[in-house]
Order: C-alpha cells, then structure tokens, then sequence
C-alpha cells in the first residue's frame, strides 16, 4: 500500500537509512485503487484467493477501507487480510469490518515497554498496540501477532509473548530475524532458530508437535499441551519454505516481486497504463511472469552467486 511507516523497527527501517532525507515513493506515482483491483482481479484469475495488505504501514494509506470494499467485491477472492503495526487500527476497525476484512496480524517484538521502544523506535507505548490486538479480537477478526526474535535484542521476551498469546487467545507467530534488504546489518549470529524459540517456550508451556499438513502456510503452528491455544514460528532461515512459496507481491507502485529477496520486480503500472492493454492481456502477463519464476532465495542464501547485490527493502513490498 506504502513504502512509509509511522514506525522505524531498527531489523526495518533503521532511523539513520530512512530519515527525513529518505526519498520516499511519490504519492502520485503509487498505483490507484482500481488499478490495484484490476491485478486482484487478474490474479483471481488464476486461482488466487487470499490478499493480504501490507506496507509500510498499510493504515497510512488513506481511505484504505474503501479498498478493502473493493476487493471484497472480486470473485474468488475468499480471504483479505492486513498486516499492521496497530497504531492507527483501532480508529479504523468498523470501517475496515463494515468494508469486510476477515483478518489482522499485528507486528509486535516485546511485552517490555523498554525493549519495545528500542525495536520500534517510536515514542508509542506498547500499551497503543496491545490495545489494537484487543480492539481487533473484540471486532470479531481473525487476529494473529508477528514478533521478530534478535539475539541479544529480545530473546528474554519471548515467554512474556507467548503468554500475551495465551491470555488473548491469540496466535503468536515467531519469525527468525531475516537477511531481507540491504540496510538492517543481519548477520546469521543474530538469529534465534525456531527450535531454540520453541524449546524456550515449551519448558515453560508444554507444547505438541507441529502440525504435519502444512501445505503452502509458512509458519509451523504448535498446540500448548494444557489446551491453552497455539503459538507458531517462522523458520524462514534455518527450515526454508521456498518449495511451497505461493506469494505474489505488488508493489505500491505497482512491480510484481516473485519473491522477498528479489533485486528486482516486474513493473505491471506501464502495463495498467497502456490503454491498449486488456484485461485478458494481464491475465496472461501475470501467468508469463510466474511461470517464469524460479527463485528459492531461502535455500541458497548461503553460495556467494545467489547473493543479489540490492534486495528490495521489507518495508517497500510488505512481509
Ligand atoms: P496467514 O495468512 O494468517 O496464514 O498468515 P501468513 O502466515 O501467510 O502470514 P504473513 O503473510 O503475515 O507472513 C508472516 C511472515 O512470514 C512475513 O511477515 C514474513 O516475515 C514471513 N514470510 C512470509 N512469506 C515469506 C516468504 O516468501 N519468504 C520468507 N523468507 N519469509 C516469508
Ligand atoms: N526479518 C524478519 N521479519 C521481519 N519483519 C520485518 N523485517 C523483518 C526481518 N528482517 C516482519 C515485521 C512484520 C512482518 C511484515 O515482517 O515485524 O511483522
Ligand atoms: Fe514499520 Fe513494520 Fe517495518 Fe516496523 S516492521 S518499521 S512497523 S513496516
């Protein structure tokens, strides 16, 4: 939806790289609404049924609850989504209802108010967003937590939010710290493996094993032994998915990014743009594109020729 973010997560969008003199997408350059749903309906053209907004900060694009109406309104489309930091949620949640989102997955590191502010680097307190995740259980959404795990960072919070998850009755998902982008310094030293995560939590918390029929979801869900619900990781890094990755992601300004790591995206605007182009023309040019697609970034991150120089930034095409 956006490239900007009212916060500035130092794994994201570290403050000294995306400062006042950051050259931000030009809001008139960014795709509009029924552009976006000409390529969501293209896409339901080939069987996509679930569409998961993001940013940046998605809530920072105005009127975005009118978007959601609009997608709504697609065949095929079964499941919308939106993945926030929370802030501005709970001002927007009847409109986003009311327009028919399904589902929210708030962005949230630590419990700490400490650590939290350190992370995000904001003056928000934790509080704001422990709220939205109330205030989205309460509108009815399917409601989820992404928390990001830095060694050295917050490991030490990684019980207080499994906890939060088993208060709220809400899933945490742990997501290993992820070399996407060229900005946020990761070395694999600071990364917590998922098992690591769950042994963490399963000496506190019991757990059961994973769920053996994943399919195409990327994280791994296990079940509290007591019956207290699920909590899941992200095991991007060490257990790659890159095999069942069934992702497009479109740009605000419109480029088709066939996977997280990529340098480069294919640039559908021109194609919106063209008045010569057809709808069936841009069914057929997003079969072209991801047909063609053979990137499994995850799985050979560690030879030295998979290494794009410029990974394009977590915070420009969305998690
Ligand atoms: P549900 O729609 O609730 O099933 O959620 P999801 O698991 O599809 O969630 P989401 O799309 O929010 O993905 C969660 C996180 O997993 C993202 O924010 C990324 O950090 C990570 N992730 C998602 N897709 C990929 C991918 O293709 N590659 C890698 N390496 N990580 C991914
Ligand atoms: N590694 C892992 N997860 C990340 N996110 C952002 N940057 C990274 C990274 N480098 C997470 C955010 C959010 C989701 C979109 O991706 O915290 O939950
Ligand atoms: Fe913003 Fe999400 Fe990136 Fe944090 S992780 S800076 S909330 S886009």
């Amino acid at each position: 939806m956006t490239d900007r973010c009212n916060f500035r997560c130092t794994y994201c969008m570290p403050r000294e790289l995306f400062g006042p003199d950051h050259a931000f997408l030009e809001r008139s350059a960014l795709l509009s609404f029924e552009e976006i749903v000409r390529v969501v309906r293209a896409a339901a053209g080939h069987g996509v049924s679930k569409i998961r907004l993001t940013g940046g900060e998605p809530l920072l694009r105005r009127g975005l609850p009118d978007l959601v109406a609009m997608i709504r309104a697609v065949d095929g489309i079964d499941d919308i989504a939106m993945t926030t930091n929370g802030v501005l949620l709970p001002d927007l949640l009847p409109d986003l209802v009311q327009a028919g989102l399904d589902r929210v997955t708030v962005s949230l590191d630590a419990m700490d108010p400490e650590t939290f502010l350190r992370m995000a680097d904001t003056k928000v307190d934790v509080g704001v967003v422990l709220a939205a995740i109330d205030a989205s259980v309460e509108a009815g959404l399917g409601t989820k937590v992404n928390a990001v795990v830095q060694r050295g960072v917050n490991e030490g919070q990684i019980v207080p939010l499994a906890e939060m998850g088993r208060d709220k009755g809400v899933t945490v998902r742990f997501i290993e710290f992820m070399d996407v982008g060229s900005t946020n310094r990761w070395t694999p030293t600071d990364v917590v493996s998922a098992q690591e995560i769950l042994d963490t939590i399963g000496a506190v918390h019991p757990l059961e094993g994973a769920d053996e029929h994943r399919g195409t979801a990327v994280a791994d869900t296990h079940r509290y032994a007591d019956g207290g619900g699920t909590v899941g990781v992200i095991a991007s890094v060490t257990q790659p998915f890159c095999a069942t990755c069934v992702r497009a992601r479109l740009s605000a300004i419109g480029e088709l990014f066939t996977c997280l790591f990529a340098s480069k995206g294919h640039d559908l605007r021109a194609f919106l743009r063209d008045e010569r182009a057809t709808d069936p023309e841009l069914v057929e040019e997003l079969g072209r594109i991801w047909g063609r697609r053979t990137d499994r970034y995850s799985e050979v991150r560690h030879q030295r020729q998979h290494q794009p120089a410029d990974r394009v930034e977590m915070s420009y095409i969305g998690g």
